[in-house]
C-alpha cells in the first residue's frame, strides 16, 4: 500500500468536497433571473474566437445589427467586440479565459461566441481547459439549450443539457492517485439538477408541450444519476398537465434513430455528458453539428455559439472569407429570442431555413466555388425583408 499516495488523495478529495459544498451554498441563495425589459442598454459582446471564428462572427454581427437596428439606434442595445479569446493568447497566459477577457465578458449581458480551439494531448498548446467549459462555469451558464428540428420527419426536439456539473465539472480535476490509478469525479447536486429540470418543465409549459423526457443512466450510476432522476419526478409532480417519462441514455441513443419512436420525444432534460453526446447525434438528423446553434443560459449571463470547430486550415489556405456563417447566425437568432424579441428571432430562423434548406439561391462551399460569408449573410437579410416571408416559409415546410 502506498500510504503517502492515499493520504494525498484523501486530502485532495477533501478540497474537492469543500469546493462543491461552497458551490451548493452559492446556488441555495437562488439568484433571480435578469429581466431584459428593465435593462438599458442590453450589452451584446461579440467574441471572435479562433480560426474562421472572427470571420463568421463579423457576419453574424452584421445580421444582429440589422435585426436590432432600431434598438441599437435608440440605445436599448449596445454591441461590443471582445478581443483576445484566441488560442495563442490563452496559451500565452496559460489560462482557458485570460483574466482581462473574462472581465470584458462580464461587462456584457449576453455574448455571441465564435468557435474556440480546445487543446488536446499532443497539440502544440498547453493542455488548458476548454474555454467553453470554463465560461459555462465562471458565468454559471447552467442550461445548454439545443433545439433540433426536421419538420419533414416530424422531429421537433429541444434538449436541456445540464451545463455546469456532471462529468464535466471536474473534467480537468481528476487525480492520478498512482501511476496505475486514475480517478475522475462526477457531481450532481440537488440545486443543480433542480434548476435545469425546472427550466425544461417551464419551457414545456410555456410552449404547450405536453411531454418531458428525463435521460440518465441511473440503473448503473446510481448515486448521482439517481439524484437527477428523483429530482426529475419530484418536479414533474408540480406539472400535472405535462407527462414525464424517463429513459436510460443507451436505449435513448438507439431510439433517436428509430423513425417510429423518435417523433414522440419533445423536451429532453439530461446531465452534462449525456447531453453532449445525444445532442451531437440529434443534430446529425438536421444536417450535422455544423447546422446547430447552442444557447448557454444562466440567470445573469448567457452565451450563444455555433457548435462546429474553428477550421484553422481554411484560414491557412486563405479561404476564411468563404466560411459558412449560418450556424453562428442561428445562434444569433437564439440570442435575439433570449433578450426579448421572439418575433424577430422567428423571422431570422425562417430566413435561415429558406436560404439554407430549401431555396439555396446562394450556397457556401468553403471555397471560391461558392458564396462568401458576407454574400450569404446578405442573402439572409434580403430574405428576411420579404413581406411574404411567413407564407414562403410555410410553403417550403409543408412541401
Ligand atoms: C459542445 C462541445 C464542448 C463540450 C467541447 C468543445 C468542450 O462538444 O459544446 O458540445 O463538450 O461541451
Ligand atoms: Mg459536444
Amino acid at each position: 500500500m502506498d500510504d503517502a499516495a492515499i493520504a494525498k488523495a484523501k486530502e485532495y478529495f477533501g478540497t474537492i468536497v469543500d469546493e462543491q459544498l461552497q458551490r451548493v451554498e452559492q446556488m441555495k441563495k437562488g439568484q433571480e433571473w435578469i429581466d431584459y425589459a428593465q435593462v438599458k442598454p442590453i450589452i451584446i459582446g461579440i467574441i471572435g474566437g479562433d480560426g474562421i471564428g472572427p470571420f463568421i462572427a463579423a457576419e453574424a454581427r452584421s445580421v444582429l445589427e440589422f435585426v436590432l437596428k432600431e434598438e441599437v439606434e435608440t440605445g436599448k442595445v449596445e454591441m461590443r467586440d471582445i478581443e483576445g479569446l484566441t488560442i495563442e493568447n490563452r496559451a500565452d497566459q496559460n489560462k482557458s479565459i485570460p483574466d482581462d477577457v473574462l472581465e470584458e465578458i462580464k461587462k456584457c449581458h449576453v455574448t455571441l461566441k465564435g468557435p474556440t480551439t480546445t487543446p488536446r494531448k499532443g497539440d502544440p498548446w498547453p493542455n488548458i481547459e476548454s474555454c467553453n467549459v470554463s465560461m459555462r462555469r465562471y458565468l454559471d451558464l447552467f442550461a445548454n439549450v439545443r433545439p433540433v428540428k426536421v419538420p419533414k420527419d416530424g422531429i421537433d426536439w429541444v434538449f436541456f443539457r445540464e451545463n455546469t456539473e456532471g462529468a464535466y465539472i471536474m473534467g480537468s480535476k481528476g487525480l492520478n492517485v498512482t501511476d496505475d490509478l486514475a480517478i475522475d469525479f462526477k457531481v450532481i447536486t440537488s440545486q443543480g439538477a433542480e434548476r435545469i429540470i425546472r427550466l425544461a418543465f417551464d419551457y414545456a409549459k410555456k410552449n404547450n408541450i405536453n411531454k418531458v423526457t428525463i435521460v440518465t443512466k441511473a440503473n448503473v450510476v446510481k448515486t448521482s444519476d439517481g439524484k437527477f432522476l428523483d429530482m426529475g419526478y419530484k418536479i414533474a409532480a408540480e406539472y400535472p398537465e405535462i407527462e414525464a417519462d424517463d429513459w436510460y441514455i443507451d436505449i435513448m441513443t438507439a431510439k433517436l434513430v428509430d423513425p417510429k419512436r423518435r417523433t414522440q420525444f419533445k423536451v429532453l432534460v439530461l446531465p452534462n455528458l449525456y447531453g453532449d453526446i445525444l445532442t451531437d447525434e440529434a443534430a446529425e438528423f438536421q444536417g450535422g453539428v455544423g447546422t446547430a446553434g447552442s444557447a448557454n443560459i444562466g440567470k445573469r449571463y448567457a452565451m450563444f455559439e455555433a457548435i462546429h470547430g474553428s477550421a484553422p486550415r481554411m484560414v491557412k489556405e486563405g479561404r476564411a472569407k468563404y466560411a459558412d456563417p449560418a450556424s453562428m447566425i442561428r445562434a444569433a437568432a437564439m440570442l435575439v429570442n433570449h433578450i426579448g424579441y421572439p418575433d424577430r428571432a422567428k423571422k431570422l430562423e425562417m430566413a435561415l431555413d429558406i436560404c439554407g434548406n430549401y431555396e439555396k439561391k446562394l450556397v457556401t462551399t468553403g471555397r471560391d466555388t461558392g458564396a462568401t460569408g458576407a454574400e450569404y449573410a446578405g442573402y439572409i437579410m434580403e430574405t428576411m425583408q420579404d413581406p411574404n416571408l411567413e407564407e414562403r416559409w410555410e410553403g417550403y415546410i409543408k412541401g
